[in-house]
């Protein structure tokens, strides 16, 4: 599933200057799998940063510069409580959004939010550009 998600993620976003993930925690394996592929590193934040290479923020309130001119902000089975403010802050600086919920989850946003399957994977996207 890991790779279905890092595979679709890298065909629809092989053009990209920035992609950042939200809520990395101890999982970095999708952010690594991309930047095998992709020309550049991929931007990890978590509110408790478990590694050096992950930079602290809240996604709540948010540091815009972190965010800004990204092409797709990610979230790997995020709290439900930050769904909305995920959302918030893509269509501030006018990302793209897909969030990978864990599969007990329900998803509290977004009526633009589509349901959306590439081979393994099933996860929730909006479109905002
Ligand atoms: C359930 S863990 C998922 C971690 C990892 N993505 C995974 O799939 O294993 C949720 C992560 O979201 C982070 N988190 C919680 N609230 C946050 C916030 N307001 N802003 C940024 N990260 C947050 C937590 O610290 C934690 O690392």
């Amino acid at each position: 599933m890991w790779n279905s998600i890092s595979e679709y993620i890298i065909r629809n976003y092989g053009q990209a200057h920035k992609i950042v993930e939200v809520g990395v925690g101890r999982f970095p394996l999708v952010a690594h799998n991309l930047e095998e592929h992709l020309k550049f590193n991929i931007i990890m934040t978590d509110i408790k940063p478990s590694h050096r290479m992950i930079i602290q923020d809240d996604i709540c309130h948010p540091d815009l510069k972190i965010y800004k001119d990204a092409e797709l902000i990610y979230s790997i089975r995020p709290p439900e409580e930050i769904q909305t403010c995920l959302e918030i802050i893509s269509n501030t600086v006018g990302s793209d959004l897909i969030i990978k919920p864990f599969s007990t989850d329900s998803m509290n946003i977004g009526r633009n939010m589509k349901l959306t399957s590439y081979k393994k994977a099933v996860f929730y996207k909006i479109t905002f550009k």
